[in-house]
Parts: structure tokens; C-alpha cells; sequence
């Protein structure tokens, strides 16, 4: 008979709550059984940014929650359940530490393996969840938290080929809206409001298309935002709906070239290693701008390679991924023991330099 895997995976490295099951038959297309998020977002909205201390104490109040919740959706007990998977790093230690503890609560009580598994592996090995997209392919990460292109050669092979050096994009996008007074999340605000934009009104720059490497950088755009902002102000004392409507389209169309160059650049060192199956994939918030995604397919179709993204609500932290992640982890034969810790570092290519520092939401690894 075809083994059936179920995996009970949990996610408390940021500001979502999040407990997901995975099941998996033999090599059929793997099921999510369940995922429940308990956002924070409300939580943290007074103070401009995520305060750890609330968001640890969130988690260790939601976790219980959210695993009852997530078998009572599966229909399952915690004796259908086959491992536990649990984001061990990187993230904010308060919450990975309050979701290991839980983890390792349930492992020690059901005498179930457990399986720490890393944040950014759960986003990168998506792709296989809900496309089943064989390995090599080329994975970008792009969220308020993340920002790299993964080589993803195995459950525990991956390779950075260049991320961000200052400001992942998400938050580029989430401070350029709050310099234009606008809502938050400023992802979805400045996409809205670029709609009837003029992209070339206003010249915004490509930050680090002069060099020949697949790294970032997003935090001199927010600059030349300010700037442009400040200008008209000075000039005419005040924006005008259309003004803003244009900065934002300028703005989102430098990061769509940005983004765009360097999966190009991405692609090419990719398609070194001739892949058979060639594929790249995107997540992370960021990946639900329309215009982002326009340019990256269009990248991709130019080469030939197959675009994947995603759903939204897996795009985003939750914890099927996680599961999943450590489904393809337990078949590896991956299994920690009581001594698993919280990394809130730990870079998912050990060999690649550390390219940048901590941002809002944590260490970006
Ligand atoms: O992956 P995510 O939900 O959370 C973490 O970063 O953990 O990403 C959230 C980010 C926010 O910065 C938000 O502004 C951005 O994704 N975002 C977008 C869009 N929708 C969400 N950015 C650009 N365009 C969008 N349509
Ligand atoms: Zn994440």
C-alpha cells in the first residue's frame, strides 16, 4: 500500500499565528488539509511596526488555538498526525521560541518526531506544494520581510545567488506610502494609485543595475520618493492627486525594472546548470503586484521558462508551507530531537556571505 504522510506544521516566526496540515500520498500532488492564520496586524498598527514582545505573547496565547483549529478543520486528531513541523528560524526569537516550545510540548506528549524546519525553506519549497515544480528551479522571495533569488536544488540544497543589501521590497513600499500619506499595507495603496499614474513623469533610480550580480537595493527609491515629494511641496505647496498618482507610477515602475533586470541576470546563471525542466517562481507579498508580475513572466516567457506563483494566501507566512516543508524533510529523513533551538538568524545558503542587517519584521537572513 501507498504510505500516507501527515504533517502538522506551525508558524510564529512574525506577526501571523499559524498552524497548517499537510497529507501526501505516495507521489500524488500533496493536500493542505487545513491552514489558520491569526493575523497581528491590529496588534502592532499603533505603534508604526511590529513589537516583538507583543507579537511573542500573541503566538504563545494563539498557538493552542490555532492547532485545535487546524484539526478540527482537517477532521483529524493529533493521532492522525504523522511529525510536527515548526519554523525553528529565522525570525523574531520570542516567536520562533514560543512555536518551538509548542512543537516540542505536542512532540514530547504524542511521542511524535519533530522537525525543525527553516522559515525561508517553507516559502522556497511552496511552489512544489501547490505546482509540484521539479527540482532545479529559480525561486525570488519578495515580501516585507524577504528579498532573494534562491537557486532551490533539494529540500536542503539551496544556493543565493543575490538578495537585498539594505530595505527588503515590501517595506520600500510600505514607508513610500506612509511618505505619501497613504494606507497600510503600501504594497496594494501605491499599486491602486499608479493605475492612473504617469510611470515617466517622474524619473526614479535603478539602484545597482550597474553591477553585474543579482543583489538589491531598495532604500535609496524611498529616498528619491522623499525627495520628489518635497520638491513639488516646495514648488507648488502641495501634492495634487494626479502628482501622486505619478510618483507612485514611477516608483513602482523602477522596481519593476529593477526586479525584472535581475531575474534576467537570475535566469542566465540558472540556465547555466541546463535544467530539464526549466521553472522560476515567486512569492511573497510583494509577488501580488500586478505589475511585478507582468514584467517577471514577461522575463521568463522571453527565456523560455515556465512562470509559477503561488496562490496569495500561501505566498504569505502561514503554515502549510511549513508542513510541507517538513513532509519533504521527514521522506529526507530529517529529525531533531528536545535540544532543537530558535535561530532567529539562519541563513538558508550557509555558504553565501551575509548580505544585509535587520530590518522591521526581524533578521532577513
Ligand atoms: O509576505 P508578506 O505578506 O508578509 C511579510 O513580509 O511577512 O508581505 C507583506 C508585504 C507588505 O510590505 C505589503 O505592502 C506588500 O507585501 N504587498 C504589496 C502588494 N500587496 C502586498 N506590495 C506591492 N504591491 C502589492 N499589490
Ligand atoms: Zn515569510
Amino acid at each position: 500500500m501507498t504510505q500516507a504522510l501527515t504533517i502538522l506544521g506551525l508558524e510564529s516566526s512574525c506577526d501571523d499565528t499559524a498552524v497548517g496540515v499537510v497529507r501526501q500520498i505516495g507521489d500524488e500532488p500533496p493536500e493542505i488539509l487545513a491552514s489558520v492564520v491569526y493575523g497581528q496586524a491590529e496588534l502592532h498598527s499603533a505603534y508604526g511596526g511590529i513589537v516583538p514582545e507583543i507579537a511573542a505573547r500573541a503566538h504563545a496565547e494563539k498557538l493552542d488555538l490555532c492547532v485545535s483549529e487546524a484539526l478540527r478543520e482537517s477532521a483529524l486528531t493529533l493521532d492522525d498526525i504523522d511529525a510536527i513541523a515548526v519554523t525553528a528560524g529565522p525570525g523574531l526569537i520570542g516567536g520562533v521560541l514560543s512555536g518551538v516550545m509548542c512543537a516540542k510540548g505536542i512532540s514530547a506528549a504524542m511521542g511524535l518526531p519533530l522537525i525543525g524546519v527553516n522559515h525561508l525553506a517553507g516559502h522556497a519549497l511552496t511552489p512544489r506544494l501547490t505546482d509540484m515544480i521539479a527540482y532545479p528551479y529559480l525561486m525570488l522571495l519578495l515580501s516585507g520581510g524577504h528579498c532573494q533569488f534562491l537557486l532551490v536544488r533539494g529540500v536542503d540544497a539551496f544556493t543565493r545567488l543575490g538578495g537585498t543589501i539594505d530595505d527588503a521590497p515590501g517595506e520600500a513600499f510600505d514607508k513610500s506610502a506612509r511618505l505619501l500619506g497613504l494606507a497600510q499595507p503600501g504594497g496594494p495603496a501605491i499599486e491602486n494609485e499608479a493605475r492612473h499614474g504617469d510611470p515617466k513623469r517622474f524619473r526614479f533610480p535603478r539602484p545597482l543595475l550597474n553591477r553585474d550580480d543579482c543583489n538589491l537595493s531598495f532604500s535609496g527609491l524611498k529616498t528619491a520618493l522623499l525627495r520628489q515629494r518635497d520638491q513639488i511641496i516646495a514648488e507648488k505647496g502641495g501634492l495634487t492627486r494626479a502628482d501622486r498618482a505619478d510618483i507612485c507610477a514611477g516608483f513602482q515602475q523602477a522596481i519593476v525594472d529593477v526586479l525584472s533586470e535581475k531575474t534576467k541576470r537570475a535566469l542566465r546563471i540558472y540556465l547555466q546548470g541546463q535544467p530539464a525542466v526549466p521553472s522560476f517562481a515567486v512569492a511573497g507579498g510583494v509577488a501580488a503586484n500586478s505589475a511585478i508580475r507582468r514584467g517577471l513572466e514577461t522575463v521568463c516567457a522571453e527565456n523560455g521558462v515556465a512562470f509559477h506563483a503561488p496562490p496569495l494566501a500561501l505566498c504569505t507566512d502561514n503554515g502549510a508551507m511549513i508542513a510541507y516543508a517538513g513532509l519533504e524533510m521527514f521522506k529526507a529523513g530529517h529529525r531533531d530531537g528536545l535540544d532543537l533551538t530558535a535561530r532567529p538568524r539562519w541563513p538558508l545558503d550557509q555558504t553565501s556571505p551575509s548580505i544585509l542587517g535587520s530590518g522591521k519584521k526581524g533578521a532577513k537572513a
